[in-house]
Order: C-alpha cells, then structure tokens, then sequence
C-alpha cells in the first residue's frame, strides 16, 4: 500500500514539474578517444567516450577562445543553437575468454535511431526563481572515473535496470527506488538507464577551475528539486544539467558468458567494472542568449516558441569522423578496451 502511495505522489510530481525542464534528444556525433575538458591536446586520450552537440569538437577547446557556436557548423542536438558538447564514457562487455566488445546504445525515442543522449535542462520546482544561464567557455565535470566507492558517487548519478525495452516515463524520477550507484548485479531484460545529473549552484566568477569542479556545488541544504538555496560560495542558480543514456544490454544476457566467480562482466571504456567511475563532462555552447531566453521562457520538451528547432533528420546527419582512428570493438571482439592495460 506505502509502496504504491509513494509511486503514484512520484509520477504526480513528475507530471507537476513537466513544465519546467527542458528535454531533448541529441544524437550521436562521434565516438573517440578525446576529451577537450580534462586532457586538452592529448589524442588519444586516456579512455574513450561517446560525444555529442556541435561538431567543433576539438581534441583542444580553449575556454571562451574558443566558440562553439562560431565554430560549429552543425549541431547533433534538436534545439539548433545549442552547440555544446556533452560526453561520458562507453560501456563494454567482457566475455569469459576476456574478449571485449562495445556495449550498444538503445534507440534514442526523442530522434529514433540509435545512440546519443537525452538532455535536460532542469529549472527546478521554483517558478519565479532567477535561473542563470552559462556564461561563455564554461565547463564542468561532475563523477570521478578513478573511484571505486559507492559513498564516494554523488547523488543524481546512477543505474536503472529495466525490466523491459518500453523506456517507461513514468518509471519513477532517476536515482530513486532500486537504481544503484553500481552496475546493475544481474540481467536486466530493457538494458540501463544511466543518469548523471550535474550541480545546480555556481561560483559566479570562474568558467572553469583545475578540477573542473570547485567553481559548481549542490545547494547548501535540501535539493534542487524542493528549491534549496545555493550555499554562500556559490550563490548563483544555475540550469541542473541532466543526462539520460541508455544501454542496451541485452545481447549479453547469457548467463553462460558471464564470469564463473560472479564477478562484473561490463567494464566502463575506464577500466572500471564497478560502476562507481560513473562521470559527465560538459562544455557549454549555446549561441548568443539562447540558454537565459529558455530558462526565462521556461521552456518545456523539445518545442519551445523562444528558440529554434532543427528536424530530427538534421540533428541526426550530424557527425563527425573519429579522431583518434581505432577499433573501438562495435562489431569485433577486442583483446583489450582501448587504452586500458586489463
Ligand atoms: C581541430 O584541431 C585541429 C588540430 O589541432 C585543427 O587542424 C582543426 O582545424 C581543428 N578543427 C576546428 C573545427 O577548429
Ligand atoms: C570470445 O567469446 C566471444 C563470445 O562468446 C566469441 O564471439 C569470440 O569469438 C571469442 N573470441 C575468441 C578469440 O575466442
């Protein structure tokens, strides 16, 4: 009886607060051994990521010198002024004879094909609260790809194991219920769910910091969510930045193929086979004002009259070519995860 109560108040607050965040699908535009945010110039990098958002992507991306929406000439995101870049890791599979092979994505139901992310931008359940946008040359990164303790995750990111390939909406708000900080322990019939959900409270003065985290914090009491108020450091509410991606597990179901001592088959592209590495990077690029004019326009979904909209085919057409030029084991099972001595 509680279990259903909290349920039905779960998907009532969802349904309250579908006014206020804005979701869109943007697709895939490459997957590479790069990351602009914390190894600039190294290529390859030290793991790989799937990557998104405008193709000025670059192995190096010099905060503020360097303009996304300059830069860009296509956006594999709906909204067409949102040249950003958001990236996390892969997820690979290792067979028992210690073969490796890249874990697919699900197809994306905001664009329909496979691959990509849905992002949000989150304004949070105070309506006439002043949500700033990004500044230019902002970035963060939020999850840390060499920890290995649950304690150490922070709240927002986590894994669903569905039960089935429905992608429900009304599955619950992320990192509620049975989601965990680690790998789904077993099978799971619709694949993952992985979310990784970014501070809400900024500094006010840097676009970036050497940890890429000290200018962002979580608000000093309560949550976003129920409109807790940023702490003196940072006072500045900015837009809570979501990612949603889904993994499709299920060709490796089979029991069989899985370690005989119960250990964790997947492996983030990291070298991590708890989970507990879980991380986001994301490198602001939306054009002009176009951000502030959507959080002030409280713009909901991915239609919304302050800002344009490109059609999924165009989001979709745009890609870019792998930098690093590897085998990243989409068809072909690997020795190795690229970059990991295992
Ligand atoms: C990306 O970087 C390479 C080399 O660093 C450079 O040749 C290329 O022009 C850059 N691409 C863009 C879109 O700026
Ligand atoms: C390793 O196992 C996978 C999955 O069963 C199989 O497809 C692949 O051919 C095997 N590779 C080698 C080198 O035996």
């Amino acid at each position: 009886m509680q279990l259903k109560a909290s349920i039905a108040a779960l998907v009532a607050a969802q349904v309250a607060t579908a006014q206020e965040l804005m979701r869109f699908g943007c697709s895939q535009l490459t997957i590479d051994r790069i990351d602009p945010l914390v190894n600039p110039g190294s290529l390859p990098s030290p793991h790989m990521h799937q990557l998104i958002g405008g193709n000025s992507l670059n192995v190096s991306m010099a905060p503020v010198d360097y303009d996304p929406p300059t830069k860009s000439t296509c956006t594999s995101c709906t909204y067409s002024e949102d040249f950003s870049n958001y990236w996390t890791a892969n997820v690979y599979f290792k067979a028992r004879n210690g073969s490796y092979k890249l874990v697919p994505q699900m197809t994306n139901l905001g664009l329909g094909v496979k691959g990509g992310m849905t992002i949000y931008y989150i304004r949070g359940y105070q309506p006439s609260a002043k949500v700033t946008a990004f500044p230019p040359g902002f970035r963060m990164l939020v999850g840390d790809p060499n920890n290995r303790e649950a304690s150490k995750v922070p709240s927002g990111l986590c894994f669903r194991c569905e039960v089935n390939k429905q992608q429900n909406p009304f599955g619950g708000a992320p990192c509620t219920g049975s989601d965990t900080k680690s790998f789904p322990a077993s099978t799971c019939g619709g694949g993952w769910r992985v979310t990784v959900t970014f501070p809400s409270c900024w500094d006010g003065v840097n676009v970036d910091t050497p940890d890429h985290k000290s200018h962002i914090a979580y608000p000093a009491s309560g949550s976003f969510e129920s409109g807790g108020p940023c702490p003196a450091s940072h006072p500045v509410k900015i837009p809570q930045v979501m990612y949603e991606i889904m993994y499709d597990t299920t060709p490796f179901n089979n029991k069989a193929e899985w370690p005989q001592d119960g250990s964790q088959p997947f492996y983030w592209s990291h070298g991590d086979n708890t989970g507990y590495g879980i991380h986001g990077d994301y490198l602001f690029g939306w054009k002009g004002d176009a951000l502030q004019r959507a959080m002030d326009g409280k713009c909901a979904g991915d239609r919304c009259a302050p800002l344009k909209r490109q059609s999924d085919a165009d989001a979709i057409a745009c890609t870019k070519q792998q930098s690093a030029k590897e085998d990243i084991g989409t068809n072909t099972w690997l020795a190795t995860i690229p970059g990991q001595e295992l």
